[in-house]
C-alpha cells in the first residue's frame, strides 16, 4: 500500500497515526519492532545525533548517510525523509534535483519540507514529478533565526490565519499530510477538522490525526532539556551513565573481565611456548 493510502485510511478510520524519528540502524529496528506507523528521518539528527545547536548545518549527504541506515534497520516500515536547510528553497529546479537525489539514494516513501504558502509551488512540482511530500508548518526549526526562537506559533490572530493559509496551500499543492509543530491545541483541532489530509502533531494537542516525537526525546537519550510537549517513556541518560560508570569502575577494580568472560588455554600448550 502506498503511504498516501495508508495515511488516508487511518485518518478516515480515526486511528491515530504514530510517527517517531530514527536516525540509524538500532533506532530504526526499535521503531519497527514497536509497530511505529511511520519513521521520520528528521533533520533533527543534526541536533540529537551530530551535536549541532540547530538543524541548519545538516546536509543532503547527512540525510542520505542516516536515511540508508534507517532503511536497513526498518525495511518493513514506511519512512519519510526531511529535505534539509536550503535544499528546496533556492530554486524549484534545485529542489527537484535534491528531492530526486534523496528519493533515489534512500528510497523512502515520502520527503518532508518545512514551510507553507512559500513552498507550496515546490511541493506541487515535486509531487507531480512522482515524489510524495509531507508538509510541516507552525514552528519550522530551519527558520529558527527568523522566527525568533523555538516557541509556539499561531497564538495571535495574524499568526493563526497565516498558519491556516499555509496548511491549506500545502493541501492544495498535493501534500499527503502536514506536520503541525508547536501549535495551540484548539487551533490544531480546528485545522485538523478542516483539512482533507491528515495532520501529525508535535506539541499540537491530541486532536491531530497523528503524533510525532523525536526518538531521543521520548527515551531521554543524550538530550538534557525536554520541551513542554514531550512525554519521556524511558531514561536512557540515567541508565547509560550508570552502566558506563560501573564498567569504568570494574575495569579499575579488575572485577571485569571475570572468569566467565575469559578464554582458556591448555597447560601443555602454554608450557610449549613459555617453558
Ligand atoms: O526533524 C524532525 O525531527 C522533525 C519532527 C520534529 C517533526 O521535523
Ligand atoms: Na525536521
Amino acid at each position: 500500500m502506498t503511504i498516501k493510502r495508508m495515511l488516508m485510511d487511518k485518518m478516515n478510520n480515526q486511528e491515530p497515526i504514530a510517527m517517531v524519528t530514527a536516525y540509524d540502524f538500532p533506532s530504526a529496528q526499535m521503531c519497527e519492532s514497536a509497530n511505529t506507523d511511520i519513521i521520520l528521518v528528521g533533520d533533527s539528527l543534526g541536533m540529537v545525533v551530530l551535536g549541532y545547536s540547530s538543524t541548519i548545518k545538516v546536509t543532503i549527504e547527512d540525510m542520505i548517510h542516516h536515511g540508508k541506515a534507517v532503511k536497513r534497520g526498518a525495511p518493513g516500515t514506511y519512512t519519510v525523509v526531511d529535505m534539509p536547510f536550503m535544499s528546496f528553497n533556492v530554486s524549484e529546479r534545485d529542489a527537484i534535483m535534491n528531492a530526486k537525489e534523496l528519493f533515489q539514494a534512500i528510497e523512502p516513501d515520502a520527503l518532508k519540507i518545512e514551510g507553507g504558502v512559500d513552498v507550496a509551488p515546490t511541493v506541487e512540482r515535486i509531487t507531480k514529478a512522482g515524489i510524495p511530500v509531507v508538509g510541516h508548518v507552525g514552528l519550522t526549526p530551519q527558520n529558527v533565526n527568523v522566527l525568533g526562537g523555538y516557541r509556539v506559533q499561531g497564538r495571535t490572530e495574524a499568526e493563526a490565519k497565516q498558519l491556516v493559509e499555509d496548511a491549506k496551500a500545502l493541501e492544495e499543492a498535493g501534500a499527503i499530510a502536514v506536520v503541525l509543530e508547536c501549535v495551540p491545541a484548539r487551533l490544531a483541532a480546528k485545522l485538523t477538522e478542516e483539512l482533507s489530509i491528515p495532520t501529525i502533531g508535535i506539541g499540537a494537542g491530541v486532536e491531530c490525526d497523528g503524533q510525532v516525537l523525536v526518538y531521543h526525546d521520548l527515551l531521554q537519550y543524550g538530550v538534557s532539556r525536554l520541551p513542554k510537549f514531550v512525554q519521556s517513556y524511558a531514561n536512557f541518560n540515567q541508565d547509560a551513565s550508570e552502566a558506563v560508570s560501573r564498567y569504568v569502575r570494574d575495569v579499575k577494580n579488575k572485577t571485569f573481565p571475570a572468569e566467565e568472560h575469559t578464554f582458556q588455554i591448555k597447560d601443555e600448550v602454554l608450557k610449549g611456548v613459555y617453558g
